[in-house]
């Protein structure tokens, strides 16, 4: 093998310049790699984690300590319309305690079929439901029922993954029922709420008991008390109180600081 370039031989030959050169030309590839720049700055503003080792029911993407589960899709619509769900989850307790004014604008966020929004929107005799879901299946059927219920105050609203899409401070409650624990981003979207909401304006909270394992409900898809009262107050939101008054579920009310 010759060497043709006697020059650059003869400057590595020292060990003090191979030194600095080779640090030379690491600092550089460092700071003109934006793809690199790109990742560091992320993992140090995120607020997820992905895992590669993860619950098949969940997505391997972690907040707060807790996966997120996989969305029920719109093929489940049936299930949430299960003739046994109304004693296994006792709907009109929930809208009893709501206590709902006859002016106030509901948003009902990833309302799925409506199962709760047709049940609040004939006491909103001069307001309405917001019904928020990402999936446009899910909203068609909202549409359905609107005509077969003779109902006309829910607005289905198709939302993002990142924004439920409601104009700012114009709702009164916000209410999730069995969804929250779905939100693949969940702080963006409690951030859309919060903006959403009226000052004073309350999210309320409807999550299978995750402290009772004798709930018989797949694990991401229950939520414990101390995670739900963390989450919410990341965003700024105060807890108010928790009611005990369903078979399997919390119920659990925040408020928006005036
Ligand atoms: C298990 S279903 C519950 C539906 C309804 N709340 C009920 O109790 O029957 C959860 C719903 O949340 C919706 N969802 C998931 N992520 C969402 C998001 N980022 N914004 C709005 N809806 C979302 C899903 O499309 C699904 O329809």
């Amino acid at each position: 093998m010759t060497d043709d370039n006697p020059r650059q031989l003869s400057l590595f030959a020292s060990p003090y310049l191979r030194f600095i050169v080779t640090l030379l030309v690491v600092l550089g590839c460092l700071l003109l790699n934006p793809t690199h720049s790109a990742q560091a700055t992320s993992s140090l503003t995120t607020v997820y984690e992905q895992r590669t080792i993860h619950s098949s029911n969940g997505i391997g993407k972690y907040y707060m300590g807790r996966e997120i589960a996989q969305v029920m899709g719109h093929t489940g619509a049936g299930w949430l319309e299960r003739p046994s769900r109304e004693a296994e989850e006792q709907p009109s307790k929930i809208v009893s305690v709501l206590n709902l004014k006859p002016d106030d604008v509901v948003a009902d966020i990833g309302a799925g079929t409506g199962y709760l929004s047709f049940r609040v929107a004939p006491l909103l005799t001069k307001g309405k439901v917001l019904a928020v879901d990402i999936q446009p299946e899910m909203l068609e059927i909202i549409e359905f029922f609107k005509q077969e219920k003779h109902i006309s105050n829910v607005e289905p609203i198709l939302a993002s993954m990142t924004n439920p899409n409601l104009p700012d401070a114009s709702v009164d409650l916000a209410v999730m029922v069995d969804a929250y624990h779905e939100l693949e981003y969940p702080q963006e979207v409690m951030q859309g709420i919060v903006k959403a909401l009226k000052p004073g304006g309350k999210v309320v909270l409807v999550e299978y008991r995750g402290e009772n394992p004798f709930i018989m409900i797949k694990r991401l898809h229950k939520m414990t008390q101390k995670q739900v009262r963390q989450e919410m107050q990341a965003v700024g939101l105060v807890w108010r109180e928790t009611k005990n008054l369903l078979p399997q579920q919390h119920l659990m009310v925040f408020e928006k600081q005036v």
